[in-house]
């Protein structure tokens, strides 16, 4: 059910017609791009939209810290009331990460009926259903175009231009430093720990950045993209969460020997048996576009009824493509505050994802198995009694105790693999089950 709202013209006295004061809540990477296109881009902004920015206050942990961007003493807020309490604050912006106290902020912000703007994925994730009634019971607007795929335009034409579409499925790229990671193992073999550091050093990762390579962080962004796909809140509980740790460069290497790169996915599909949501690493065909997604790189692709394919592609993370977006809604949120501007607004469905063992797919398995006859057919035996067909296989040998057997499946269960591969576990011959990675043909 969609209903159009438009908000009144915001009639404070002490606000001139047009202005709108804004207040930062953080300022790090994000945050300090956001105050520096604010600031040298005020009067484009103000001749392209109508609203005029001003940059009232920010708030932050230390306001003794050393910044990138230099504000006059008065700027920094000493706390949240004073921020909320200032008439002249129409937009709140929320660019300090984590759930708390970032989720109270905005709830605040919202009872004092400022518009808010956030890129904070992980309390969207965790808060959605609250944040957006309280932002209807209080009629202004809150807007996270940034909290999946950085300076990549995809809330607002899933909101906007999509409204008239039935979604089949989203999947995509939609994690900066993972796919960082990937690219430089895969291109430079390079490692891990190596290319996580530089990643975070270039401001692409979360403050702690296990949510990054565990898969938390595209786990959060694919709730957004969910609920706008199929009008449906997922709890973030449901979301299958796998992340890149356990990919070795030896994965790399036969997935690309098998015509396949590899890529952590974000995966929300529309199936007969429900709606699949999944966070993975994930072979793709290396002719698949999402498999030439580079570096903190973001790729989204959309199926839908209508309009059949669409991708969106851009910088996921990083400074001015994140405050890019940020500064996007800041003028959508003014304009809305100044009376010039409409938005959308959805119910959601409350609903649950399908059990992982339920879905189907084809897999990559790599075993490390004893070099000697008969390890091949003991495998195909046992796979063959679970309802597994193999598709292709790599042995590689002879130099070592234990070598590579790598194999890719045929459609299965996913409950079905794991039973086969627990079987094959406990084989004499088998010594390590290294790595079992889902393989989207992209069809
Ligand atoms: P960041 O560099 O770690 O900056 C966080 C800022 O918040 C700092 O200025 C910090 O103050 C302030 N802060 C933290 N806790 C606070 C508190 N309790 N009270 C007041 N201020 C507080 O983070 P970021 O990378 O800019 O990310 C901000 C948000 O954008 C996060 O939600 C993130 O997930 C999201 N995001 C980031 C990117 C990206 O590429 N970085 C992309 C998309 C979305 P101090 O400076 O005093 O420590
Ligand atoms: N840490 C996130 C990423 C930032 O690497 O994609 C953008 O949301």
């Amino acid at each position: 059910m969609l209903a159009a709202i438009s908000y009144s013209l915001r009639t404070a006295d002490n606000m001139r017609e047009g202005k709108i004061g804004v207040a930062i809540l953080g300022l790090g990477t994000v945050g300090t791009g956001v105050a520096e296109i604010l600031s040298q881009n005020r009067a484009m902004i103000f001749n392209r939209s109508g609203v005029d920015l001003e940059l009232k206050k920010v708030l932050v942990r230390d306001p003794h810290k050393k910044r990138e961007i230099e504000l006059l003493p008065e700027v920094y807020a000493k706390n949240i009331e004073e921020i909320l309490q200032d008439e002249e604050i129409g937009i709140v912006v929320e660019l300090m990460g984590g759930l708390h106290p970032a989720k109270e902020y905005i709830v605040k912000a919202l009872k004092a009926k400022k518009a808010v703007v956030t890129a904070n994925k992980a309390v969207l994730a965790n808060y959605a259903p609250e944040l957006f009634q309280l932002a209807r019971e209080n009629n202004v607007p809150l807007y996270y175009e940034a909290s999946v795929a950085g300076g990549i335009p995809l809330i607002q034409p899933l909101t906007e231009s999509l409204v008239g579409n039935n979604i089949n499925s989203v999947m995509g790229i939609i994690n900066g430093t993972t796919n960082y990671i990937l690219t430089k193992m895969s291109n430079e073999a390079r490692s891990f720990t190596e290319v996580l550091k530089e990643a975070q050093e270039l401001g692409y990762a979360e403050a702690d950045p296990s949510a990054d390579v565990d898969g938390l962080d595209a786990a959060h962004k694919l709730t957004v993209l969910v609920s706008l796909a199929f009008d449906t809140h997922i709890p973030l509980s449901d979301i299958y969460c796998e992340g890149i740790r356990t990919i070795d460069t030896m994965d790399i290497r036969f997935a690309r020997d098998f015509g396949y790169g590899i890529k952590l996915l974000a995966i929300g599909k529309k199936t007969p048996s429900g709606i699949e949501a999944r966070v993975h690493p994930t072979l793709i065909p290396l002719n698949h576009p999402l498999a030439s997604v580079n570096d903190a790189f973001n790729a989204v692709f959309v199926n839908s009824q209508e309009v059949g394919e669409l991708m969106f592609y851009g910088r996921g993370a990083g400074r001015y493509p994140t405050a890019s977006a940020v500064v996007g809604d800041i003028v959508s949120a003014g304009r809305i505050l100044n009376g010039i501007g409409t938005t959308l607004s959805r119910k959601f469905a409350k609903g649950r994802a399908v059990p992982i063992a339920e879905t189907k797919g084809s897999f990559y398995v790599r075993l490390m198995v004893e070099d000697r006859p008969g390890v091949l057919g003991d495998i195909a035996y046992i796979l063959g009694q679970n309802g597994v067909s193999v598709a292709s296989v790599i042995q590689e040998g002879r130099a070592h105790d234990q070598v590579p057997l790598v194999f890719v499946t045929h459609e299965v269960k996913q409950g079905d693999l794991a039973k086969s591969i627990k079987n094959i576990s406990e084989l004499a011959c088998v010594k390590e089950v290294a790595n079992v990675i889902r393989v989207e043909k992209g069809e």
